[in-house]
């Protein structure tokens, strides 16, 4: 299908730190695994008639199958996502489409996303749609509908498209990063309906603002609820469309710098989520289009207006700069908050079952011990009895050589009569 595929190498992508981890937290679950059916076996070994164990105690550490198994299902659907939002026709559609190097999410002028899009890797080659609670896939191409205000057919603002891309066409897919579309902050009434459905398991969120103008109320707001719900939340602030700048050149070191200001203070001061030094590294002055052009063009995709503003390339190398540090960010975020606690429970269940094994085996030691102690009772009366028989013999041994020789006497007294 013309699809040129990303071959370029990932390993030193920061995204590993969290695709190692992964790999590593689930080859050690699959020690546990092992480990808990290994206790199962010997525990059906130990467990019936004149068993140590009883039929308790074996389903209990049978119960650990069920639990590991369980956690290894969630280990391995475990994924990075990040959230964007910001005010309709900032460029949010633009911006997530740039970093899949394609254009798979339907943007344009006015009010386009009209639902929550969230594009994710497809295991199989295939790419495809599927709406929230139906298992039908839908063809890609009606993304442009069922995401689209202008379409008949569109959804509800606070429902969810799954949008499912081939792995081998993006590096962020490939590496397990899932990425949520949203419509602009300013149609809904309902922010704190999305907050609750889409941002509390977000590792990253960023926000798509306008260079062109400034950060607006109902954005700040937004972001507001969010810190509110989710403690320290990572967020990204990405002052879009800058190719504005090239047509105002003269102001244009003081607009950023305003603009900077702005977003530190905000992110520092107002939010609290970050120093003022951290902030300025969650700031960036990019343009989404051009990106996206950039790399269209580079996959030899066609493209209509080839023609990139003054100061293009400095735009461009400061999308692929934001890029690496939102990489880093999510990787290392997802890696604490996701797997920190699975690594807790795997270490809790296999100390649990080590200590069921450890009462059995106490069990079956005090048993043994018991037995030892009781054929040294049993030994004792032996020797007790065997004393008495040797004394009762003596006796009867004296008894009876006295009453031979009584005897003796009377037979010869008889004789000598
Ligand atoms: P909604 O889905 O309506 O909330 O908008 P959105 O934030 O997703 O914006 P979208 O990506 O659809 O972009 C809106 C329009 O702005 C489109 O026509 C884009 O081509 C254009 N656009 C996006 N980014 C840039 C940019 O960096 N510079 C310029 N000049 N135009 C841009
Ligand atoms: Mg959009």
């Amino acid at each position: 299908n013309g699809a040129v595929r990303v071959n370029m190498s990932n390993v030193d992508s920061p995204l590993q730190i969290f695709v190692r981890a992964k790999k590593k937290i689930n080859d050690i679950f699959v020690e546990i695994d092992d480990y808990v059916k290994d206790a199962v076996t010997f525990m059906h070994a130990v467990t019936g008639e004149n068993g140590i164990a009883t039929p308790q105690d074996l389903a209990n550490v049978e119960a650990y199958v069920s639990k590991v198994q369980a956690i290894r299902e969630v280990l391995k659907r475990d994924h990075m996502k990040v959230a964007f939002f910001g005010r309709t026709s900032n460029g949010k559609s633009t911006v997530i489409n740039a970093m899949l190097h394609d254009k798979i999410l339907p943007s344009g002028i006015g009010h386009t996303t009209n639902c929550f899009l969230q594009v994710e890797g497809s295991d199989t080659d295939e790419s495809f749609l599927r709406t929230e609670g139906s298992e039908e896939k839908l063809n890609v191409q009606s993304v442009s509908q069922l995401g689209h205000a202008l379409c008949a057919s569109r959804l509800q603002e606070c429902s969810l498209v799954h949008v499912y891309w081939p792995r081998e066409l993006c590096a962020l897919l490939r590496d397990d990063v899932v990425l949520v579309d949203s419509p602009g902050v300013d149609v809904t009434p309902n922010l704190d309906e999305w907050i609750d459905k889409y941002c509390l398991d977000a590792d990253v969120f960023v926000l798509v603002a306008n260079a062109e103008s400034t950060l607006m109320v109902t954005e700040k707001n937004f972001f507001h609820k969010v810190s509110t719900k989710i403690s320290q939340p990572n967020i990204f602030i990405l002052n879009n469309r800058w190719d504005a700048s090239a047509s105002e050149p003269e102001y244009l070191d003081q607009v950023r710098t305003q603009h900077a200001n702005r977003c530190v203070d905000f992110l520092s001061r107002e939010l609290r989520v970050c120093s003022p030094k951290e902030a300025e590294e969650r700031i960036f002055f990019i343009s989404a289009k051009e990106a996206l052009l950039t790399r269209m063009r580079e996959r030899e995709k066609p493209v209509s207006s080839p023609i990139l503003a003054e100061g293009h390339q400095v735009r461009y190398f400061e999308f692929v700069d934001f890029e690496r540090k939102f990489e880093e960010c999510i990787s290392k975020s997802a890696v604490r908050t996701k797997f920190a606690q699975h690594s807790r429970r795997g270490k809790n269940i296999a100390a649990e079952v080590m200590a069921a094994l450890e009462l059995i085996y106490n069990t079956a030691t005090d048993q043994k011990a018991s037995k030892v102690e009781k054929q040294r009772v049993l030994h004792e009366q032996l020797s007790a009895i065997e004393d008495q028989l040797t004394t009762i013999t003596r006796q009867m041994k004296d008894k009876i050589n006295r009453m031979v020789e009584s005897v003796e006497h009377k037979v010869s007294l008889t004789l000598s009569q």
